[in-house]
């Protein structure tokens, strides 16, 4: 059969709770951190003026144009409050094998453990993955944060999906060291996952602030799922999971509240031809966004 998607539209808690028990195989969520701030990406185009502020190359001027921003509030009173009864809900509608993954930051991660332990017991606790990167400003006064925390879930600790072969290989850091065999091989990955952020004029950037890479959520899906699966993120902003899912022939569910959420999930993802639920996208599909075509791999 092949994958589909669904999109809905509005606050996920009301949305899960129309789900059946037990009807995914991976859920991965990544809530907004609760920084306190608005979480804003602003579009930018530098184009050539003789009145602009900037000075390029032979003297030629420039001025910077805004052409656009996206933002989300990355605010709530009590972030366990908001997100306890959603990982509630995680737990009931994922399947007896499945895998849970909260991708949050070092600021609320050892709350989210405790609570999590107590849901799905100490024992389905597999892993706290470590996605480091390395980009932006540094601190003079403590040691520069730059990782994202990914803990990781099964509901049954015996009987949990993890497709060893599937996984992405990466390069040794001392070649030199092991055989020509290997070194081409490459190694797998451990829990500390280095991956650069998605660049900001990359061809996988949405606009979308915070969109998590690619390469990040695609080795969670495959090595966590298998083909034919359905997997779900209610927390989807532009929609990574989906491209992911769909890209590796599983399923997807997308859930988010936010409406320019919703428009760059209908940009990004018309490929999948999405049902939509409670939504109509002013976005119409843009052939040149088809990101399943294979001539871009080769
Ligand atoms: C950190 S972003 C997710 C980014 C996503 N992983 C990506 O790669 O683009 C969190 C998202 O959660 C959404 N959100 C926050 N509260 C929500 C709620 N109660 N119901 C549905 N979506 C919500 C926000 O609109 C935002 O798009």
């Amino acid at each position: 059969m092949l994958p589909t998607l669904d999109i809905y539209f509005g606050d996920n808690l009301p949305i899960l709770r129309q789900f059946a028990d037990e009807s995914f195989d991976l859920v991965y969520i990544d809530p907004p951190f609760n920084t306190g701030k608005v979480q804003k990406h602003t579009r930018i185009e530098t184009v050539r003026d003789k009145d602009g502020d900037r000075v390029g190359f032979q003297g030629k001027r420039y001025k910077t144009i805004t052409l656009g921003s996206m933002a989300f509030e990355d605010v709530f009173d009590d972030f366990l409050k908001m997100l306890e009864p959603r990982l509630r809900e995680a737990y009931r509608i994922l399947k007896p094998n499945g895998s849970f993954f909260l991708h949050i930051d070092y600021r609320e991660a050892h709350y989210c453990r405790v609570l999590l332990d107590a849901m799905f017991g100490r024992e389905s606790f597999l892993n706290e993955i470590i996605w480091a990167y390395d980009f932006g400003a540094r601190s003079r006064s403590r040691w520069s944060a730059k990782h994202d925390n990914i803990l990781w879930y099964a509901k049954n600790p015996e009987d949990y999906v993890f497709n060893y072969d599937e996984m992405d290989r990466i390069p040794y850091m001392a070649p030199g060291l092991v055989g020509k065999e290997k070194a081409a091989r490459g190694k797998t990955p451990t829990d500390v996952w280095w991956h650069t952020i998605v660049a900001t004029n990359g061809s996988e950037r949405t606009g979308y602030p915070t969109q998590k890479p690619l390469g990040i959520i695609e080795r969670i899906v495959k090595t966590h799922s298998r083909p034919g699966d359905t997997l779900v993120d209610f927390f989807a902003g532009s929609g990574t999971l989906g491209e992911a899912a769909l890209r590796n022939e599983r399923s997807a569910v997308l859930i988010d509240n936010n409406p320019e959420a919703m428009e760059v999930m209908a940009r990004r993802l018309a490929f999948a031809c999405p049902k939509w639920h409670g939504y109509e996208p002013a976005s119409q599909p843009n052939p040149q966004m088809n990101l399943f075509d294979k001539s871009e791999e080769q």
